[in-house]
């Protein structure tokens, strides 16, 4: 039997979050700015994993000790045959949990697909409930209205507790935040803002336009009070909330004024079959060679670079200041 790999901060690997296409239709300012990134962005097709690739990447991340996976993007929608994927990795045995993370403009027609493919879980990325602010906010390609069909039509696939992403920037969406609380309180889903970060090389990060989580929860409890509530599994990223009026819950992640890379058990792999092992890391480790030689070799590989892992990049930020090379987020999905 093999013996699972601890990183060099005696982390385990427990997560894989896999992009499964770096193309997106929506050019969020804050992660892919429409004046750093073409229209036609995108490799070609060829250079991505294959679905046989990606079954025998995941069976091999299994064996590490992955029992959840999130597919991600770009926008992993726009993924010809996606239900079809997931369909082949929900056969995997000692994976307990597939989510996806999407932008929902593409949800509603493939929801029933993915539902009965298997999927477990879906988050939609939400930075406004106004439709003017909601186009600017995804670079002008968006739609709200589809969005929140999308949502409509995965509840009613019976995707229950949608989770849905707002990231917070200030001055640009911060007056959303009570709107959307309002929209989505006592729905059954589960709203969390992320605190806007420093990801990637192209979106003009200022510390000034962060909103800590501690700034909005007061803004929040002022309307409708809030009771923290117990993580659900270590090192769960989001910090819970329950309305006192039992509405629901609401969520925070606060990677820039609270980090939490004492407990990250997550491995990202881009669409062409890079294994990052931080959300900031500067350089990928391709795995497609060790990929081509099968599941054994693969495994060993990424053993091997996870043991000598020790990213922590967002207690370290302050310390080693901002200006250094990140893989781009649309590479690797969030
Ligand atoms: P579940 O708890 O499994 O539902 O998912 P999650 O909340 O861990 O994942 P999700 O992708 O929804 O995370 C929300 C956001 O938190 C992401 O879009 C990122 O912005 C941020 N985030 C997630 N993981 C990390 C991480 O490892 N490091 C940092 N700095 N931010 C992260
Ligand atoms: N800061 C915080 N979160 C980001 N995401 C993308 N860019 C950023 C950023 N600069 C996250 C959002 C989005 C997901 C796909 O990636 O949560 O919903
Ligand atoms: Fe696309 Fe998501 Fe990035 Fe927005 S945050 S540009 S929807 S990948
Ligand atoms: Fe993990 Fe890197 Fe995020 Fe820290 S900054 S939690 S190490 S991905």
């Amino acid at each position: 039997a093999l013996s699972p790999p601890h990183d060099r901060l005696g982390r385990p690997l427990r997560d894989l979050r896999l992009s499964v296409i770096e193309a997106c239709n929506f050019r969020c300012p804050y992660c892919m700015p429409a004046d750093r990134v073409p229209d036609d962005y995108g490799f070609d097709a060829a250079s991505r994993l294959s679905f046989d690739e990606i079954e025998t990447l995941v069976r091999g991340f299994v064996r590490l000790g992955v029992s959840k996976l999130r597919l991600t993007g770009g926008e992993p929608l726009l993924r010809k045959g996606l239900p079809q994927l997931v369909e082949r990795l929900a056969a995997i045995e000692g994976l307990d949990d597939i989510a996806l993370t999407t932008n929902g403009s593409l949800l509603a027609p493939q929801a029933r697909a993915l539902r009965a493919a298997g999927l477990s879980r879906i988050t939609v990325s939400l930075d406004a409930l106004d439709p003017q602010r909601f186009r600017e906010m995804s670079g002008g390609r968006g739609d709200v209205a589809q969005v929140l069909a999308g949502i409509g039509a995965a509840q009613a696939a019976g995707f229950a507790s949608i989770k849905l992403n707002c990231v917070v920037e200030r001055g640009v969406n911060d007056d959303q935040v009570l709107p959307l609380v309002a929209h989505f309180r006592g729905s059954g889903h589960v709203l969390r803002f992320i605190e806007y970060m420093d990801v990637g090389t192209c979106n003009g990060w200022r510390r000034e336009r962060v909103v800590p989580s501690s700034e909005l929860r007061d803004r929040i409890a002022a309307h409708w009070p809030l009771q923290p509530l117990d993580a659900q599994y270590r090192g769960e990223v989001a910090s819970r909330y329950a309305f006192a009026d039992g509405q629901g819950e609401i969520g925070f992640v606060s990677s820039v004024s609270a980090p939490f890379c004492g407990d990250c058990h997550r491995a990202r792999v881009s669409a062409d079959g890079r294994l990052y092992t931080c959300l900031f890391a500067a350089e990928g480790h391709d795995l497609r060679p060790a990929l081509a030689q099968g599941g054994p070799a693969l495994i060993e590989r990424v053993a091997g670079l996870w043991a000598r892992r020790g990213d922590r990049y967002s207690e370290l930020r302050d310390a080693v200041g901002s200006p250094r090379k990140h893989v781009e987020m649309f590479l690797i999905g969030g």
